[in-house]
């Protein structure tokens, strides 16, 4: 059962990326895309855990004079709280159509890659043109399929992250930093 308040308080959180620090590099992840793919693309952000990431990515590819089309879907991994079973859902579809089009996947963190790959089997499956994957955190540790982000934004060990759109048992993803639960 999930809690029914958070399990520990947030100055209990050890901190890993500042708000700073995430910013920082979620500029220099847009003017990198941009420089990649130009601005004729559509990004699809899984949500919920990328709702903060893509929020702030968007706005960085608009200050990189990007423009593009912005679509969301969400997909849920039963499993525990901190493991998920590797069965993915889409529990909300996309609204627009990817066939024929540049697309930008989008998620908070690559873990095992379930996640990501059943998204890009699906999009492939609709006629997506191209698909690239940008992920803010990747843990390569925990990798059980094959699976490599064109872009990442930091790459952590493998321990259990909170904040920025990350949640445990849907709290936390307020917190405008990185950091671990104690
Ligand atoms: P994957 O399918 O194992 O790659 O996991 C991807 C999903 O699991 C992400 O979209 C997250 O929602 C969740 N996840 C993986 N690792 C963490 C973590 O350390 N903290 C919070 N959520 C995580
Ligand atoms: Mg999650």
């Amino acid at each position: 059962m999930h809690p029914s308040s958070p399990p520990a308080a947030k100055s209990t959180i050890e901190v890993l990326y500042s708000a700073e620090q995430i910013a920082a590099k979620i500029q220099e992840m847009a003017d990198a895309i941009t420089a990649r793919m130009g601005s004729d693309f559509m990004v699809i952000a899984l949500l919920k855990g990328s709702f903060v990431f893509a929020a702030d990515l968007v706005r960085a590819l608009d200050h990189a004079h990007c423009h593009p089309q912005i679509d969301f879907m969400t997909l849920s991994s039963y499993g525990k709280n901190k493991e998920s079973s590797g069965i993915v859902t889409v529990e909300r579809d996309l609204s627009d159509t990817v066939k024929d089009k540049h697309i930008l996947l989008i998620d908070d963190i690559l873990e095992s890659g379930q996640t990501l790959n059943y998204a890009r089997e699906l999009l492939n499956e609709r006629g997506a043109k191209s698909l690239t994957i940008a992920v803010l955190l990747d843990k390569p540790g925990k990798r059980k399929v094959e699976l490599t982000a064109d872009f990442v934004g930091f790459t952590i060990p493998d321990k259990f992250v909170v904040g920025f759109g990350l949640d445990y048992a849907n709290y936390y993803r307020e917190l405008p930093f990185i950091g671990y639960l104690p």
